[in-house]
């Protein structure tokens, strides 16, 4: 696992973008894993300028890792209300290019075997990613096998309570998520994590140092064999 360790939040983003658009560039049909949350904003900002510089991601396809049960896209927290703000109506995607699993099937069982069969046939040439602060990654809370395929799982209280920022109250946070399981991440060919700022830094250890178990999910990341860990000072402070 390779970490990079930058000054400010722009900098990591520009780092991740040019990794992200130089597959794009390579390989104009190529499958990137997107992510949501708030660090992953400026990775997607970063995309954009690309895209105002040329890039053109006609023919690329996208798979994001996860929805909130319950949400319909069209509300502002749902996960593919996120990805067309802030990145899929603003560049040449294709639409019917863009995946997210649907938090609202009224068979979720049923989605998550049409998730899975979708990964299945779209490996990901490069996954991006962001870092919970108990260490999860996509909605893999601690505790996650490291075989999981894309489940519903419900989420860690600590994890309602941080995504409860965005929300007007704690009990609009959805309870449960449709996630990629942590196979699903690792089966990508390349994976790029992102964590800033002092909430991060004790995940950031225990992903980086700690023991390779369920405990910290994004301690899997240490047996992928082509995984960029993106960090700022705040993020990166607890290790030596
Ligand atoms: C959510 C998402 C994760 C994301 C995490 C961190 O829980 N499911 O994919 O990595 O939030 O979010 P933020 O970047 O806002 O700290």
């Amino acid at each position: 696992m390779k970490t990079v360790i930058f000054e400010t939040y722009e900098q990591m983003c520009k780092f991740a973008s040019d990794i992200i658009c130089d597959v794009v560039r390579a390989k104009p049909d190529a499958v990137l894993g997107l992510a949501t949350g708030s660090t992953s904003i400026g990775v997607y900002k970063e995309m954009c300028k690309q895209f105002g510089n040329g890039l053109s991601f006609a023919k690329t396809r996208t798979v994001n890792l996860d929805e909130y049960v319950g949400l319909r896209p069209d509300h502002d927290q749902s996960y593919a209300y996120f990805m067309r703000a802030h990145l899929f109506d603003k560049v040449n995607l294709e639409k019917n290019n863009t995946f997210l699993p649907c938090g609202t099937a009224p068979d979720l069982e049923a989605e998550c075997a049409r998730y899975n069969a979708l990964l299945d046939r779209l490996p990901r040439d490069v996954q991006l990613l962001g870092l919970g602060s108990d260490g999860h990654i996509a909605f893999n809370e601690p505790g996650s096998p490291f075989d999981s395929r894309t489940r519903v799982v419900e989420l860690a209280s600590g994890t309602i309570k941080d995504n409860s920022r965005l929300f007007d109250r704690l009990d609009d946070v959805p309870r449960f998520a449709v996630s990629m399981g942590i196979a699903d991440i690792m089966s990508a060919a390349k994976v790029v994590l992102l964590a800033n700022g002092k909430h991060k830094a004790q995940a950031v250890k225990a992903m980086l140092t700690g023991k390779v178990d369920p405990s910290c999910p994004a301690g899997v990341l240490q047996l992928h064999k082509d995984a960029t860990v993106i960090l700022d000072k705040e993020a990166a402070c607890l290790l030596q």
